[in-house]
C-alpha cells in the first residue's frame, strides 16, 4: 500500500476556550494546562457530508486520480446524522463514484483500521485505488454542559487515497473490550415490545482511565511496529500521532526520546477530531511540503472500544 493524495476539510466555525469559559465553567489556563487544546472548529450550518465530500475531493485532486478509477471508498466514522446510508456510500454518489462503499468505526484508531482494510483489499488484487475518509463530529455526542469532556473535542474530516505499493512496512491493529470508561448510547425508536429503562445519553468517559489505557496500549503498539519493520527509533522522521492530548503525546515523546521537531501537533488548533485527526496531521505536513520520500512515520492512535493501533510507514507519494 502506499499513500498517493491527501485533503481535508473544516467546519467554518471556530471556537476558543476563552469563549467556552462564557458558557462552561473553566478557564483557557485549565484546558491548555491538561490538555494542550486552545481553540477547536465545531460544526454550525454544514453537515458532516459536506466536510467529507470535500476532503475527498482534495485527496483525489492531489492523488490525480478520478472517482470512477476508485474500487472501494471507506470512510471512518463514529456517527453522523445518517446510519444509513453509510456515509462512504454518500461521499460516493456526490463525487459520482459507483465502487463499493462503507464505514467502519473504531471510534479514534478508525483512520488506521481502514488502512488495514485497504492493504488487505490492495494485496488480494480486488483494488488498484482506494478511497479513505475519516469524517468526524464529536461536538454532537458530548454533553455541552459536561466540562471534562465537551472542551477536549472539535469537528473535521480528512481524506487519503491509496493504491498498490510497499510503503506500509508493518501495522498491528488491537481491541480490548471495556464499555464502561467510554462509551456512547444513542436512543432508538421505541416499540411496544421493549420494556427496559432508556439508558442513554451524552458522551461518557472516564478521563484518568483513558488516560492510562491510551498512554500503555501507544507504547506497546509503536515498539511492535517497530520492531516488525526491523527498525529502532533512530529511524523514525514523524511519529504522527492521534490528536487527543498533549500530555498523552509528550509522554510517548519521551518514552521515544524523540526531538520535538519529530512530533508534529495540531490538537492546539482543533482539539480531539477523533479519527480524522491523524489524516489531518499528514495533510497538513503533505501541503507543508515537509515530507520527503523515503522519510519513516511512525503512525499511532487508541480510542474507545478500548481499540488502538500504530503502524510505520514509508513517504513514497510519488512512486519514482
Ligand atoms: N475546566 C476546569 N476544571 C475542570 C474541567 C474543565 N474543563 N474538567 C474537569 N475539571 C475539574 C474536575 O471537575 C476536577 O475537579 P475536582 O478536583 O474539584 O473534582 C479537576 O478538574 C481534576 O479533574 P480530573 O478529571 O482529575 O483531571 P485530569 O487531570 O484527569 O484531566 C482530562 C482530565 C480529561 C484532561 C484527562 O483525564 C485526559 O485527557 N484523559 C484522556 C481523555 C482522552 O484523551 N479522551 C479521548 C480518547 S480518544
Amino acid at each position: 500500500m502506499r499513500i498517493i493524495g491527501t485533503g481535508s476539510q473544516l467546519p467554518k466555525k471556530l471556537v476558543t476556550n476563552d469563549q467556552l469559559a462564557h458558557f462552561i465553567d473553566t478557564s483557557d489556563e485549565w484546558i491548555r494546562e491538561r490538555t494542550g487544546i486552545e481553540q477547536r472548529h465545531v460544526m454550525t450550518n454544514e453537515t458532516l457530508e459536506d466536510l467529507a465530500i470535500a476532503a475527498a475531493k482534495n485527496a483525489m485532486d492531489d492523488a490525480g486520480v478520478l472517482s470512477t478509477q476508485l474500487d472501494y471508498i471507506i470512510c471512518s466514522n463514529m456517527v453522523n446524522e445518517y446510519v444509513v446510508p453509510s456515509m462512504a456510500s454518500i461521499v460516493g454518489g456526490h463525487i459520482g463514484s459507483q465502487c463499493p462503499a462503507y464505514d467502519l468505526n473504531a471510534a479514534c484508531t478508525g483512520f488506521l483500521y481502514a488502512l488495514d482494510m485497504a492493504d488487505v483489499l490492495l494485496k488480494a488484487g480486488r483494488a488498484e485505488y482506494i478511497l479513505i475518509i475519516s469524517a468526524e463530529e464529536p461536538s454532537r455526542i458530548v454533553d455541552w454542559n459536561d466540562r471534562s469532556t465537551c472542551v477536549l473535542f472539535g469537528d473535521g474530516a480528512a481524506a487519503v487515497v491509496v493504491t498498490k505499493g510497499n510503503s506500509l512496512r508493518s501495522i498491528k491493529v488491537s481491541s480490548k473490550s471495556d464499555k464502561s470508561v467510554l462509551y456512547y448510547r444513542r436512543p432508538l425508536e421505541p416499540t411496544p415490545f421493549i420494556i427496559r429503562d432508556k439508558n442513554t445519553g451524552p458522551l461518557c468517559m472516564n478521563g484518568k482511565e483513558v488516560f492510562k489505557s491510551a498512554v500503555s496500549s501507544s507504547l506497546r503498539d509503536m515498539q511492535y511496529v517497530l520492531d516488525k519493520a526491523e527498525i529502532t527509533k533512530d529511524d523514525v522522521t514523524y511519529y504522527v500521532l492521534h490528536q487527543a492530548n498533549l500530555r498523552i503525546i509528550d509522554f510517548i515523546r519521551s518514552h521515544f526520546e524523540a526531538k520535538q521537531e519529530q512530533i508534529p501537533i495540531n490538537v492546539n488548533k482543533y482539539g480531539n477530531t477523533s479519527s480524522a485527526s491523524i489524516p489531518l496531521l499528514l495533510d497538513e505536513l503533505n501541503r507543508d511540503g515537509k515530507l520527503r520520500k523515503g522519510d519513516i512515520l511512525v503512525l499511532s492512535a487508541f480510542g474507545a472500544g478500548f481499540t488502538s493501533a500504530a503502524c510505520v510507514i514509508e513517504w513514497n507519494k510519488s512512486a519514482n
